[in-house]
């Protein structure tokens, strides 16, 4: 147990000590009391239960050992849409952990969480453009969390304005950040996962999508690295599609979505574009596949469902994305 000087003292770390777990105790197995029930809706998770229900027990919790609190990871949830979709979960009763490199934003949510009285959350740091900063989190998220039952891979930055960057790791900036640390993170953390089923995975792309040229993803070629975010986005979806095949029958309910066009965040105003959309609308959309029942292995343009490009739809192109990634975070290829 830890007094409130620790609560508040997270260092700037990616590997965060145990003692960064901002809620009362370690969230192992917590059974809570009738004000902190879970009240996560995972669609066919809850009975009565919504999730914007608040404080009230749920008594129809079926697949799930009753009275434990649901734990939700959402990645980028410092700042914009994934602030948003975090304070939403955890009004529901959920412990959320929020994500993010900016420990003064990460931390003001998780106060603003803890000080409403309904839900909990931490603040664990970690820069996704570095792959050994993804193994941390989710090796830290392994150690503290005995369930995980939504990952929201939501993370993101924007095209390439300054040119061509590359990570820690070696590779384009764009393709890392937005998808292949998210699917190394995915991957780290699926066992977790599948366990707490029935589970939602989410990855947050975009309507934004422009095919992956094998020949060159890290986006060398002259005038290739206008296709960053495109390539990185439609990237999400094919991994989206192929974790929904292989995970079927377990109960993780995996999809992709673009949440809104141009919302009212950071990236957008950076990019020094007009919002024409609020991040209430893109929440919505993304709350929605974590609550209502939805199939597994769709694409969702906001509220509907809608069809992606082409190439997500390409087994071969999936399976080499696969292979690639595989490769290019070190994991070796897949067991069977
Ligand atoms: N805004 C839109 O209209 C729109 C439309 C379609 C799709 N999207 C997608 O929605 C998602 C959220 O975007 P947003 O508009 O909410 O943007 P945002 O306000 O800029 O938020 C981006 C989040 O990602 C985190 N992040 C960025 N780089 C990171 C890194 N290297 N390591 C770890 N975390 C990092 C940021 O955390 P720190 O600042 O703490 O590093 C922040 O929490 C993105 O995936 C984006 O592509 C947005």
């Amino acid at each position: 147990m830890h007094g409130q000087s620790d609560r508040c003292s997270v260092p700037l770390t990616f590997h965060p000590p145990r003692f960064m777990i901002t809620s009362r105790a370690r969230r192992r197995s917590i059974a809570l009391t009738a004000t902190g029930a879970c009240l996560l809706a995972l669609g066919f998770h809850t009975g009565a239960g919504s999730a914007s229900g608040q404080g009230a027990p749920n008594d129809a919790h079926d697949g799930d050992a009753l009275g434990q609190q649901d734990v939700i990871l959402v990645t980028g949830s410092t700042s914009g849409l994934g602030n948003e979709v975090a304070r939403r979960l955890a009004a529901t009763g959920a412990h959320v952990i929020v994500h993010g490199r900016n420990q003064e934003r990460g931390m003001a949510l998780v106060r603003e969480i803890e000080e409403s009285g309904v839900g909990s959350a931490s603040f664990y740091a970690a820069d996704l453009a570095s792959l050994a900063e993804v193994r941390s989190l989710a090796r830290t998220v392994l150690e503290n969390y005995d369930r995980l039952d939504v990952l929201v891979n939501n993370a993101g930055i924007g095209s390439a304005r300054d040119g061509r960057q590359e990570s820690r790791d070696g590779h384009e900036l764009v393709f890392q950040v937005n998808y292949l640390s998210h699917f190394l993170l995915t991957e780290l953390l699926l066992p977790r996962i599948v366990e707490s089923a029935p589970a939602r995975i989410v990855n947050v792309a975009s309507a934004a999508q422009s095919p992956i040229d094998f020949d060159d993803v890290m986006l060398e070629e002259e005038g290739a690295i206008g296709r960053a975010y495109g390539q990185s986005k439609l990237a999400q979806i094919l991994h989206a599609f192929d974790l929904a095949e292989a995970l079927a029958g377990t109960g993780v309910v995996v999809n992709a979505l673009h949440p809104a066009t141009f919302m009212d965040t950071g990236m957008v105003r950076q990019a020094g574009v007009e919002p024409r959309a609020t991040v209430d609308e893109g929440a919505d959309a993304v709350m929605q596949l974590i609550v209502e029942p939805v199939e597994s292995g769709q694409y969702f343009n906001g509220l509907e469902p809608a069809r992606a490009n082409t190439q997500a739809y390409d087994e071969d192109a999936r399976e080499k994305l696969r292979s690639l990634s595989r490769k290019l975070v070190g994991l070796g290829p897949p067991e069977g």
